[in-house]
């Protein structure tokens, strides 16, 4: 939703953006901030830092899921450092103010939090990080790009922002604007060419086609696949109040436990699927607690592990790596009731049903 507005209301998708950026740090500070001598989370699009109704923006999110975490203390040594941009004056302005009362609120502040914002559009900021490191690495990096629409987020700029291997990226995509534009020959071309580092979106089927929708994404997830050289990409779609898919967010990761980890977030906040959120349906009471469907997991994994005997290991690899699913959906709720049907065998197993590290899975020929 692009506003002129300089604080806007909260609705729920973004509520919903919030809770998986939030849920989602709450893992990675202590995995990263454990074994790094610094960390860095940047927010290249931070908003005004408040919402209409007081919540709090992406920046408070994220400093506070570390200041308030259990670990937080076992943590001296590292040094966690946000870069906060905002381009617009009076939400960088508001942006200021917010991070100020946050530090009022929490002297004496630690030594080893560092806050910079900055009122930089992405793109010069982008310029400004990569000159500074001199041909250093970048420290372990969560780059959050949250952009309102399509514009300022070129595929090249973010490709070389996140050349290594430590840097995970969530970032919006505005499929709205895609689905608007992508065969409509307009001047807004050049600013789509930027975004998918391609032209093929010229050649997406055209609007009213169902198949639309599927092959711009799949072309972006591609794009970070390839440009970016991320080994896993998820989306995350979300739905807005007139049931039409307003855009989703990409995890970008070249780490199996982040990428597990992620997708373990969306699935809490889409139980059913793991995939999406919808403001129709946002608020509803749900009467009972809906039970992961695993039929098309366990189809899968009959269908690619036909013949084979792997370790459970490999099979969760597989799982996260190549699946909607997570590593908590393959033991007890998939492989335990596959092996009361008889239809998978463990051999050397010591308790039926259960499944250490080190068992074996004998899946049956097609
Ligand atoms: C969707 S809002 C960010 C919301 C925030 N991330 C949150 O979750 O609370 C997008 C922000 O990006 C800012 N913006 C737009 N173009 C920009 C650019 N090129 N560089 C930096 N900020 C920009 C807008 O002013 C707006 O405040």
């Amino acid at each position: 939703m692009a506003t002129t507005e300089t604080i806007w209301p909260l609705e729920p998708h973004t509520a919903a953006k919030h809770q998986l950026l939030g849920q989602y740090l709450d893992a990675w500070y202590p995995i990263l901030g454990s074994f790094n001598k610094r960390v860095v989370f940047l927010d290249g699009f931070a908003g005004p830092g408040i919402y209409a109704g007081g919540e709090p923006g992406s920046p408070e999110i994220a400093l506070s899921r570390l200041l308030d975490h259990s670990a937080f203390q076992r943590m001296p040594n590292t040094e966690f450092v946000f870069v906060f941009n905002e381009r617009d004056k009076e939400r960088f302005d508001s942006l200021e103010n917010r991070v100020a009362t946050i530090r009022a609120s929490r002297q004496p502040w630690p030594s080893n939090v560092r806050v910079h914002t900055k009122n930089e559009s992405f793109v010069s900021l982008g310029e400004q990080m990569l000159s500074g490191l001199n041909g250093k690495s970048l420290a372990p990096t969560f780059a959050f790009l949250d952009p309102f629409g399509y514009k300022d987020v070129p595929i090249e700029l973010i490709q070389r922002l996140v050349k290594y291997r430590r840097i995970e990226l969530f970032i919006y995509w505005d499929y709205n604007s895609m689905n608007r534009f992508s065969t409509a020959g307009t001047a807004v071309d050049p600013h789509l060419e930027a975004l998918f580092g391609t032209d093929e979106f010229k050649s997406a089927p055209p609007a009213g086609d169902p198949k639309r929708k599927q092959f711009l994404h799949d072309l972006y997830q591609q794009q970070l696949r390839d440009v970016c050289g991320f080994d896993y990409v998820q989306s995350f779609e979300m739905v807005n109040a007139d049931n039409r898919t307003g855009y989703y967010l990409f995890f970008c990761t070249r780490d199996l436990t982040g990428f597990d980890r992620m997708k373990s977030v969306m699935w809490k906040v889409d139980p059913i699927g793991g995939r999406r959120f919808s403001d129709v349906l946002a608020g509803k009471t749900v009467l009972f607690q809906e039970e992961v469907d695993t039929a098309p997991l366990r189809a899968e994994l009959m269908e690619h592990f036909a013949g084979q005997t792997v370790s459970i290991q490999e099979i969760t690899n597989f799982v996260i790596g190549h699946t909607p699913y997570v590593s908590t959906h393959v033991k007890r709720k998939t492989l335990a009731p596959m092996q009361k049907d008889e239809v998978i065998a463990c051999p050397g197993q010591k308790t039926r049903g259960q499944f250490p590290d080190g068992t074996l899975v004998s899946f049956p020929a097609r």
